[in-house]
């Protein structure tokens, strides 16, 4: 997170202090650095340069109309899963033949919409769908583009959550099925063959799955172009970034030599780029976190510092419907204080208000004292932080900042309470 650092004691996002930023728009908020989203976007671009190739952005991660604005002008490609996906990508002006569509539940609707959008390939999870968009696309006299998501079954060797190239799970279509599925559809007419697709899993920190997914799909890969004429492999996102000692990650050397696990994009091209080039056909990324998940802090305020006989719970403004992703997957998330503190550090729960005995941000984590006021950031929040946000317990949405340099921008405004409610009413025989 080369981009957020201590400027004396205070913390910084580029050049602006976090803490001003908390006290102009308030807590929670989420803060993104444009530098980050840029660097680390040019960087998988830059790295997979020997090939041809489209970095698709998966908007799940991270769905600001700024960031996906600013990710449309460095010519990134959007990975979508919903009708909703492609309206917000299109609403900041990305460009929808450089989106693919992916999930296995897509709408009559959804197809509709996307393909007289005319995305650039719909990525299918299964031939009950294919049969689906062939009849849409011949309502509309449309030819479909396609590609089929095929599960390698290879263990990605991450969260059992976020693990989706093994048949346990609900994705794709078996590898030893996938040519009887290309026969069938390529006789469908109207659907055009137009690549293969595959995730493995998500925050993978090692290469050697993806290499070993590449290298057990790529003769499919060219026995598919032979036959149906595909021009592109999609190998999916799942690149991991650096949750544990964030901060750190600015400074290469210390961080390599604590024995960080990750995975830089040097380390990807080189694991896949021999397997691929051979190949000769157009290659997809869809990575999200790498992208924008080290792009991101949440900062909160602490409310209270209740110590109990067993525990020192420090109870902050942010909570679980804010940033799911500790209750929801154990997740780790660094925390600092905004403002440098010294001296000893105590194990502390920091916890949210929800009511919900996981609604925590870390457990017995030796902490510097805080007092409230005080201001803490959770890092590498950018990915799946704010778009799995909720408004449970009737929370307002958070306010999202972008900043770059000196400059920062309210890029979504904190939610009106009342809005949360605006769409419900009283059942008439209740008034
Ligand atoms: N492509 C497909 C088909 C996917 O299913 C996903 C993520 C991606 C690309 C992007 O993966 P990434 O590069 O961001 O790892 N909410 C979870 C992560 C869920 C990932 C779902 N699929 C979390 O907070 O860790």
């Amino acid at each position: 997170m080369h981009d957020f650092h201590y400027q004396g004691s205070q913390l910084h996002v580029e050049g602006m202090s976090v803490a001003a930023l908390a006290r102009k728009y308030g807590t929670p908020l989420y803060i993104y650095s444009q530098a980050t989203l840029t660097r680390r976007h040019r960087e998988l671009n830059q790295a997979m340069a020997p090939v041809e190739h489209l970095v698709c952005f998966a908007v799940k991660s991270n769905s600001n109309q700024s960031v996906l604005r600013l990710l449309a002008g460095l010519g990134s490609g959007f990975d979508i899963v919903s009708g909703g996906e492609l309206q917000r990508v299109l609403a900041a002006g990305g460009d929808p033949r450089r989106c693919v569509f992916a999930g296995v539940g897509k709408t009559e609707a959804e197809i509709q919409f996307a393909l007289q959008q005319g995305v650039y390939s719909f990525n299918v999870e299964s031939e009950p769908e294919l049969q689906r968009i062939n009849a849409v696309a011949r309502r509309l006299k449309k030819i479909a583009p396609v590609a089929v998501r095929l599960n390698p079954n290879v263990d990605a060797r991450t969260h059992a959550k976020i693990t989706t190239g093994t048949y346990e799970n609900k994705f794709g279509v078996a590898f030893e099925e996938i040519p009887g599925v290309y026969g069938r559809a390529a006789r469908l007419p109207h659907l055009r063959l137009r690549g293969v697709q595959m995730h493995i899993g998500s925050q993978l920190t090692e290469v050697a799955p993806f290499a070993q997914a590449v290298k057990k799909v790529a003769p499919l890969v060219a026995q598919l172009q032979a036959r149906h004429g595909i021009e592109f492999f999609s190998i999916g996102g799942g690149i991991g970034i650096v949750y544990r000692d964030a901060l750190a990650s600015g400074q290469p050397a210390w961080w390599r030599g604590a024995g960080k696990k990750f995975i830089t994009p040097q380390q990807y091209a080189a694991a896949l780029l021999p397997a691929l080039r051979s190949l000769g056909v157009k290659i997809l990324m869809e990575p999200g976190r790498y992208i924008s998940g080290n792009a991101g802090i949440l900062v909160t305020r602490v409310e209270y510092v209740k110590r109990t006989g067993h525990k020192n719970f420090v109870i902050v403004d942010g909570a679980m419907n804010d940033l799911i992703r500790p209750a929801f997957y154990d997740a780790y998330h660094e925390i600092v204080p905004v403002t440098k503190l010294g001296g000893a550090r105590i194990a502390s729960d920091v916890v949210g208000p929800v009511c919900e005995s996981g609604d925590y941000f870390c457990q017995d984590r030796p902490l510097p004292r805080v007092r409230e006021g005080d201001y803490l950031a959770l890092l590498s929040a950018g990915a799946y932080g704010f778009v799995m946000a909720s408004n449970y317990n009737t929370r307002a949405l958070a306010a999202e900042v972008m900043v770059h340099g000196r400059k920062a921008a309210l890029v979504r405004a904190r939610q009106p309470i009342p809005a949360i409610w605006s769409g419900e009413t009283v059942a008439p025989w209740l008034k």
